[in-house]
C-alpha cells in the first residue's frame, strides 16, 4: 500500500500559526494528512487528492477582507465530513449561508469556558464530564447567525455559536482551537472527528517504513545514490532506510570539518560501518577546514567559509567515486509545508544556516528524499523501526557548522580541545544526573576571554567557558534549563578540575528570545 492508498484527510491551511500542530494531533492518531494552503487547493485539486474528510485551519483574516481566503465550492460538494476551526468556522457559515460579524467588543484572546447544550453530538464524545471545558479561543470577528442545517451544541460567554454541528451533511464548526494544548480534551474531538469520518488508523511506522522502502525503489531503479551522512538523526535515518531498499546502490559521505565533538567521528563512522555495513567515505577534510577558518571571527562569515567548504568537498568524494543519479537529503515535513504568508516582505536573516541546499542544483541531481512526509517525532520513530540505538536517537541537536560556532572570536585548534573535553564532561554530568532527556539541548561553549584564578598555591591565566541548556519544543523559542545550584557547582568543579585550560565556569540564563541557542 503507499501513502496514496491510505485513508486521507487533507487540511486546509488559511495561515493559522498553529496550522502544523492540526496535523500533529492527526497523525498521533495514526491517520495521514496534508497541510495545502487554500490557494492551492482546486477543484482539481480536490478530485485528485480525495480527501476521506477535511478540516479548515484558523487563520489571521476576516471574511470581510477584499480577497479573503476561501476554498473551492466544491468542497462542500465532496460528501465527506469537514470541520471547521476558528476562521476555519467563520468561512464554513459564510460560506453556507449564515452571518459573520466584525468584532466590537466580542473578540476572545486565551482561555475560555464552553458549556454544553442539551443535543447531543458524537464529536462531543468524552466532553463535559464536568459541566464545562476550558477551550483556546483566538478570534476578533464571530459568527452571529448560523447558516441554515446547522444547530448549537456549546455556547462560551463571547461565543453564543462555540460548537455548532450540521450532522446530515456531516459538517462541523468551532469557534476555538482544539488543536492547542491549551484546550486540554482537544485530541479527544480530533479523535472523535476522525473517528466518525471512519479512519481506520492505519499511518503506523511499521507501514510507512515498508511503504517508503518500495518508493524508494521505484524511483531510483538501479541508479546509484549518494548521501551526505552528518550524524544527525535526520540524515542517519534516511541513509539507514534508503540502504535497506538498495544496498550498495548507497553510498555515504561523511564531512569531517573537524568540528565535530569528543569522539563523534569515530562513533558515526563506526556505527555505520560496522553495524550497518553501509559504504561510507570518511573524508577528513579538518585541515582545509581549520586553515580557511584561521584567523576568521566573525560569525556569519564562519558559518559562509563552512558551507561552501562543504559543498566544494561533497562534490569532489562524488566525483572520485564516478559520480552518481541521486542526492538523499533528510527534508522533513515541516521544511516542505508551504505555509501560508501574509506578513509580506522578507524576514530578515538572523543566521545563515548551513544546510546542503544548493547542491542538487550545482551537481545536477535528482533528490531522494524519504523522509518529506514526517515530523521529527516520526521520524525518531522510524529510526526506533530501523533499529537505530535509542541514545542515539534521543540525541540533542547539533548543528551543521558543530563547534564553530560555539568558540566565538578565533577558532584555534588548542580552544577546541579545550571545548571538547569541557563538553564531554558536562554531557557527561548531565547524563550522570539523569537529565539528558529532559533538556531539548545542552553544550559549552568557550569564551574568547582569559581570566586569573587560583589553583593550589599557582596563579592561572586560563579560559572562560559558559555552559548552555535549554528547554524548547521546536527550537524556535526556548528557556534556559533550571539546573539546581548543586549541580552547577559540582559541574563547574569538575571542568576545572578535570579540563587543562579552563579555571572559570559560567551558566547562561538567556531565553531565546532575545539570545539564540547557539552563541553564533
Ligand atoms: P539558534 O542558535 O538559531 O538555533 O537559536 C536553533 C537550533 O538550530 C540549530 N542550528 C543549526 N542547525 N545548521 C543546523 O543544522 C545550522 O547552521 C544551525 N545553526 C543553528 C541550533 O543548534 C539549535 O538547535
Amino acid at each position: 500500500m503507499s501513502t496514496s492508498e491510505h485513508d486521507r484527510l487533507l487540511i486546509i491551511d488559511f495561515g493559522s500559526q498553529v496550522t502544523q500542530l492540526i496535523a500533529r494531533r492527526l497523525r498521533e492518531l495514526n491517520v495521514y494528512c496534508e497541510i495545502h494552503p487554500f490557494n492551492m487547493v482546486t477543484d482539481a485539486f480536490l478530485r485528485d487528492f480525495a480527501p476521506k474528510a477535511v478540516i479548515f485551519s484558523g487563520g489571521p483574516s476576516s471574511v470581510f477582507a477584499e480577497g479573503a481566503p476561501m476554498p473551492p465550492k466544491s468542497v462542500f460538494d465532496l460528501g465527506v465530513p469537514i470541520l471547521g476551526i476558528c476562521y476555519g468556522q467563520q468561512v464554513m457559515m459564510h460560506c453556507l449561508g449564515g452571518k459573520v460579524e466584525r468584532g466590537h467588543g466580542t473578540a476572545e484572546f486565551g482561555r475560555a469556558y464552553v458549556t454544553p447544550e442539551a443535543r447531543r453530538l458524537a464529536l462531543l464524545e468524552g466532553w463535559f464530564a464536568a459541566d464545562r471545558e476550558q477551550v483556546w479561543m483566538s478570534h476578533g470577528d464571530h459568527v452571529s447567525e448560523i447558516a441554515p442545517g446547522f444547530d448549537v451544541y456549546g455556547t462560551s460567554p463571547n461565543a453564543p455559536f462555540a460548537i455548532t454541528a450540521d450532522i446530515d451533511r456531516n459538517f462541523y464548526a468551532v469557534q476555538f482551537h482544539p488543536e492547542v494544548h491549551h484546550t486540554p480534551n482537544g485530541a479527544k474531538l480530533c479523535e472523535n472527528f476522525v473517528r466518525l469520518a471512519g479512519f481506520k488508523g492505519d499511518w503506523t511506522m511499521g507501514a510507512y517504513r515498508e511503504e517508503a522502502i518500495q518508493r524508494i525503489r521505484d524511483q531510483v531503479g538501479d541508479g546509484k545514490v549518494i548521501c551526505a551522512l552528518s550524524g544527525g538523526v535526520d540524515s542517519s535515518v534516511a541513509a539507514v532506510l534508503i540502504h535497506e531498499a538498495i544496498g550498495a546502490q548507497l553510498t555515504c559521505v561523511y564531512v569531517d570539518h573537524g568540528l565535530m565533538r569528543k569522539g563523534e567521528s569515530a562513533q558515526v563512522v563506526g556505527m555505520f560501518r560496522e553495524h550497518y555495513n553501509l559504504p561510507l567515505i570518511h573524508a577528513d577534510e579538518s585541515d582545509l577546514f581549520l586553515g580557511k577558518l584561521e584567523g576568521v571571527s566573525d560569525p556569519e562569515t564562519k558559518r559562509k567559509i563552512i558551507g561552501g567548504l562543504f559543498i566544494d568537498v561533497f562534490e569532489r568524494h562524488a566525483r572520485e567515486m564516478g559520480g552518481a543519479d541521486f542526492l538523499a537529503q533528510g527534508t522533513l515535513y515541516p521544511d516542505v509545508i508551504e505555509s501560508v504568508s501574509f506578513s509580506g516582505g522578507p524576514s530578515v536573516t538572523i543566521k545563515s544556516h548551513h544546510n546542503v541546499g544548493g547542491l542538487p542544483e550545482r551537481m545536477n541531481m535528482q533528490l531522494v528524499e524519504p523522509l518529506r512526509e514526517l515530523f521529527k517525532d516520526e521520524v525518531r520513530a522510524l529510526g526506533r523501526e530501523l533499529g537505530l540505538p535509542p541514545s542515539f536517537i534521543g540525541r540533542h541537536p547539533f548543528p551543521g557548522p558543530g563547534l564553530a560556532i560555539r568558540c566565538p572570536g578565533e577558532i584555534t585548534r588548542e580552544k577546541l580541545d579545550i571545548l571538547r573535553e569541557a563538553d564531554a564532561v558536562y554531557i557527561d554530568q548531565i547524563r550522570k544526573h539523569g537529565l539528558y532527556d529532559d533538556i531539548w539541548q545542552a553544550f559549552v561553549a568557550i569564551l574568547p576571554v582569559r581570566t586569573v584564578g587560583v589553583m593550589g598555591d599557582y596563579r592561572t591565566y586560563d579560559y572562560a567557558c559558559a555552559l548552555r541548556a535549554v528547554t524548547s519544543v521546536d527550537g524556535m523559542t526556548a528557556d534556559y534549563f533550571p539546573f539546581s545550584h548543586e549541580f552547577l557547582g559540582e559541574t563547574a568543579t569538575r571542568i576545572i578540575n578535570e579540563v587543562p585550560g579552563i579555571n572559570r565556569v559560567t551558566y547562561d540564563i538567556t531565553s531565546k528570545p532575545p539570545g539564540t541557542i547557539e552563541w553564533e
